[in-house]
């Protein structure tokens, strides 16, 4: 292993899940490419989410107090890196990229309608973490495609490896780690002492 104490973009933890931040202020309504989000807690059903300052997004949210963040299938990982690229600042995303828009129930920011899942989030929280700031959106709804989960998801998501690089999970490669196994694991460890 090689040590080196920082990086100038530390990206050694990817792949992360792409999601599609929406976000909407009076008539204006963008969509970015967002890397860096998260579950927070599931009660109450918390969504954090971490954006610089120079987006379009990042002003968006603050006046809005609302965004939706929208999960996208590896075939639309090309949406993700039209959208990361450019900047609502300077063209009308929705327009050129011709993203289709589904209303928001509880927000009124929209979701993107080809997505396999989507959070409308409020807005509870904020604070600046560095260069970016971290977005705590409070989920008041859920819209989710039921044949992209059977039980766990179902679908190919869009995962990021940073730079220009996408990927997608194998299912094949899938395993399940049951209950039964991690006791009988225990039990022996214990026994086995
Ligand atoms: C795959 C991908 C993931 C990204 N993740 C983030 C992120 O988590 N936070 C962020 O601030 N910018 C991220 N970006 C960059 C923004 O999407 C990009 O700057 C975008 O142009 C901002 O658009 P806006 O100005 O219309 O809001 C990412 C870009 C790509 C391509």
């Amino acid at each position: 292993m090689v040590f080196v104490e920082t990086l100038q973009k530390y990206n050694l933890h990817y792949p992360a899940n792409v999601a599609l931040i929406c976000s909407m202020y009076e008539e204006r309504i963008n969509a970015m490419a967002a890397a860096w989000h998260t579950q927070l807690s599931h009660d109450p059903p918390l969504y954090g989410v971490s954006i610089s300052p120079k987006r379009l997004t990042h002003d968006l949210i603050l006046s809005s107090k609302e965004f939706t963040v929208n999960f996208i299938r590896y075939d639309q990982s090309r949406l993700a890196s039209f959208v990361g690229k450019t900047s609502g600042r300077d063209i009308d995303k929705l327009n050129v990229f011709e993203i289709n828009l589904t209303s928001g129930n509880k927000v009124k920011v929209p979701i993107l309608s080809d997505c396999y899942a989507a959070y409308e989030c409020k807005l509870v929280d904020f604070r600046r973490t560095g260069d970016h700031t971290f977005f705590i959106g409070l989920i008041v709804g859920v819209h989710y495609d039921p044949n992209a989960f059977t039980q766990v998801l179902n679908v190919q998501p869009t995962l990021y490896l940073g730079s220009d690089n996408y990927v997608t999970v194998d299912f094949s490669t899938k395993r399940v780690h049951d209950e039964k196994q991690v006791k009988d694991y225990l039990s022996k460890w214990v026994q086995g002492g």
